[in-house]
Order: structure tokens, then sequence, then C-alpha cells
């Protein structure tokens, strides 16, 4: 079982995945485009980024059979059954004394950027900016411990800024603040995508501690190591954590800042964190997740998929699969597939979805014969399967992403529901044709 980085990186270069990249890069735009040119689906190791002597990775989750393959899974098509299955059955962690994360430990460092790289990533970006780091908080009764991605504007020195946009974590900031307390955090760099893919699960939803999720999905119970400042616990082998408290009624501003929807965000005034201590292992290895690219979209996909599935399957029991498409922001366009069994089951999978998360703006559910992870295929059963003025409904003015310019601008979001199931009752009518022969290797022809 892979449990750290290192292994990660082990074995994907001893089977081919790993790709190195020997020229040295720019942390300012230039290592963010390499990254980007392959969509952040491509793990990668820098070997040499300019000013600093730490080699870094990018791309480690961003493509779904990888992401599969670094818990042990032979498909990316079991990851959403594993997620669900790690929510309900959680594994505790195994806390340990000492840590490989504690080998090198910096007590008040004085200038973050002396340490690691802090990338530069889009043209009108208000600044550098760690985007990657997993933070860690625990609950107000201090018994579960949160997971989840931040990105942080570096503000010189041992300042970051924070942008949270979950109502959960920002109560949980809210309540120390009324106390005129700092909250402590601490954040992780370099972790396997496991604990990428459980930081994403929804507090509000499951209140599920994720460290415990993370455990289940690699199916082995993490380490995890005190902190040195603050009472918190983090895994015992990341490559980096930084230690620190945001801030009681202290904002500076932050953005604008290239979002995943594809524009920049507004600027303002956002909570910060002081760090109070940055530990790390020897020969550390230190990460990137380039904003937008597939390694931040699919782990938010597949953690939307796991709740549109189980809501789903509540009202159509036929229901086989769901997608949540990486190009609809990851959180607005979704397929549906069901086997159906009644003439309503269509529509009914469409109400589910749409009930089940705000932010989808665009639903189509199709039959078992459709491949969903094909957009052609989908593309077809529109084509062949609907007429619009009876399989498309649209209801105006409902909630939407905040994420999502358009929903923005207006203030509320229009829903799209497309049946293009068949009627079961004229079945017969809709059978694809098929050739009974294959599947064709060509160089056997050749
Ligand atoms: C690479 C990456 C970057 C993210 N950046 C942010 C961010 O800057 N601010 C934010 O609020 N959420 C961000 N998210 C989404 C949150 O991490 C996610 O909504 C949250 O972890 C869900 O857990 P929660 O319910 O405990 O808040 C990011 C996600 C990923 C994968």
């Amino acid at each position: 079982m892979i449990t750290n980085i290192r292994q990660l990186i082990d074995y994907w270069s001893q089977t081919g995945k790993l790709m190195r990249i020997r020229k040295e890069v720019d942390p300012d735009f230039e290592l963010g485009a390499v990254v980007n040119h392959l969509y952040g689906r491509q793990p990668m190791y820098f070997e040499k980024v300019k000013g600093y002597d730490v080699p870094m990775i990018a791309g480690f989750g961003g493509d779904r059979e990888l992401m599969a393959d670094s818990i042990g899974l032979s498909s990316g098509r079991e990851l959403v059954p594993k997620l669900i299955e790690s929510i309900v059955n959680p594994l505790p962690t195994n806390l340990v004394p000492t840590a490989p994360v504690h080998e090198n430990v910096i007590l008040e460092p004085d200038d973050l950027e002396e340490l690691f790289p802090i990338c530069r990533y889009h043209e009108l970006d208000s600044g550098r900016y760690y985007v990657a780091g997993v933070l860690v908080v625990k609950d107000i009764a201090g018994n579960k411990r949160y997971t989840s991605i931040r990105r942080m504007q570096f503000l010189g020195g041992n300042r970051t800024n924070i942008l949270i946009t979950s109502p959960e974590l920002n109560e949980q900031y809210n309540y120390y603040e009324s106390r005129n307390e700092p909250m402590e955090v601490a954040v992780m760099f370099g972790v396997v995508p496991a604990v990428v893919l459980s930081s994403q699960v929804s507090t509000h939803l499951y209140h599920t501690d994720k460290f415990n999720i993370a455990s289940a999905l690699i199916g082995q119970p993490l380490d995890v190591v005190k902190c040195k400042t603050v009472d918190l616990e983090v895994l015992a082998e990341a490559e980096v954590v930084f230690e620190g408290r945001m801030l009681p009624h202290v904002r500076e501003m932050e953005g604008p800042f290239g979002e995943l929807a594809g524009y920049y965000g507004k600027q303002a005034p956002q909570p910060v964190i002081e760090i109070s201590a940055v530990t790390f292992r020897n020969n550390p290895i230190w990460q990137t997740i380039h904003p937008s690219s597939h390694e931040e979209l699919l782990p938010m996909a597949v953690v939307r998929e796991a709740t549109l599935l189980s809501t789903v399957r509540q009202v159509v029991p036929g229901v086989k699969d769901v997608v949540v498409t990486l190009n609809g922001a990851a959180r607005c366009h979704a397929v549906i597939q069901i086997e159906k069994r009644r003439e309503g089951d269509g529509k009914q999978a469409l109400l589910a979805a749409f009930a089940s998360d705000k932010d989808l703006k665009h639903v189509v559910v199709v039959n078992e014969d459709v491949n969903i992870w094909d957009p052609n295929d989908v593309e077809w059963a529109i084509a062949t399967r609907v007429q619009a003025d009876q399989d498309v409904f649209i209801v105006p003015g409902a909630n939407g992403s905040p994420l999502e310019a358009s929903h923005n601008l207006r203030g509320v979001s229009a829903k799209m529901g497309i049946d293009a199931t068949y009627p079961l009752y004229a079945a017969d009518k809709f059978k694809r044709k098929s050739i009974p022969w294959g599947p064709i290797h060509l160089e056997d022809y050749l």
C-alpha cells in the first residue's frame, strides 16, 4: 500500500508513469505553463526550480486512472464506489510519537519565501500563492480532523492570506473570532492523491474525520503525529507542514486570482495566517496543484459523483453510474446512466440530481447502452432520443454556484434537465445496431 509521496514517485517511475522535468523552470508562470500543457493530468517531477534546491511535483491526482492506481484500484470506475465505502466505513489513524515530517523543525520562520518555491500562476493574479496545501483543523469539540485545500496568498515574512468559501469552516473561524482567539491550523504539502480526494468530502454533509476517510481509501491506518506549536495532528509522512494561527479580526486584501471556472475572482479582504513553525522531511519534495487543472477539478468531481450517485439511487434503483464532467467546472454538468425500469425514471433521476447539488445547471440522463464516459456517445443519445418539447425541462431562478460567472451576474441559476432515455413502450425501436465481431486489434491485420 502506498502511504506517502516517495513510494508513489518510485512506483510511477518504475512503471513509466512519471515524467521527469530536467530543465530548470521559473516558479513565475513557467512551471505552471509546463504542468498545464498536459492539463495537470500527467505526474511530473521537476528536478530544478529557479532559485531553489528543492524538487517539486505536480499532476499527481489529475487523471482518474492514475488516481485509482495510487490507491491500488485497477480502474477509475472503482473510485466512486470506493469513496462511498470509505465515507461509510472510515478507518482510524495511528498516532506515532516521532515522524519523518519532524526531521527538520524551524520555529518562528521569518521568511517563508526562502524555504520553498511560491509560484505565480495567472497573468493578473495579485501575487504568489500556495495552492496545494491541505489545511488541517479540528472541529470545535476537538474530536474530528477536517481537511480541505484553501489557497494562501504570500504576504511576506511568515504571513499569508487564506480564502475560505465553505460555510462550515467560516463559522468555525467566526466562533474563535467572537472569543477574540486565533484558530489553530496546519497545512500539509507533499501528500498522496487519496489525501487530496478525502479533503474534498463535504464536512457539512458527512461530518466525518477526513484523515480516517483517507486511511480507508488507502486501506491502511495512516500514521499521524502531534504538531510542534499547535494542538493538531498531521500526517507523519507529509513532506512539509506549516503550523500556524488564523488571527482574529485581521484581514488583508486578496485577489484577483484565476478561479477554477476560467475567470478572475474579485479582490476582497480575507483572513490572515501567521506561521509559527515549518517542519519537513530530510530532502523534502515540494508540491503544487495547478489551479483549474484536472488535478484540481478531478477530486472535486469524484466527491460530487459519490453524493450524486447516492442521492439518485434513493429514488431510481436502476441508476448505474454518474459523471460530473471536468469541463463543466467539475460542478455544473452531470450525466446519469440508468437502467430504466419505469417510464418516469429519467425525469425522476434529473429531479434527484438537482436536489442533491445546487451547483448543477445542466444534467443529461441516458440509458445503460450509452457510454457516459464518452461525450460523443452522450451527444448521440441527445440527438436520437430527445424531443425537446417533451424531454427537456427548465426551472428558472434557482440557486447556483458562486464560482460560476453567469450565475453571479444574475444571482440565480436556471436548471435544465435533458431526459435522453427512450420511452419503454418503444424500446424495440431504439435497439442500437452492432457488429458481432471484436474487439479488433488492428496490428493483427497488418
Ligand atoms: C486544488 C484545490 C484548491 C482549492 N482551493 C480552494 C480555496 O482556495 N478556497 C476554498 O474555499 N476552497 C478551495 N477548494 C475546495 C475546498 O478544498 C473544498 O470545497 C473543501 O475542502 C470541502 O471540504 P469542507 O466541506 O470541509 O469545506 C480547493 C480544492 C482543490 C482540490
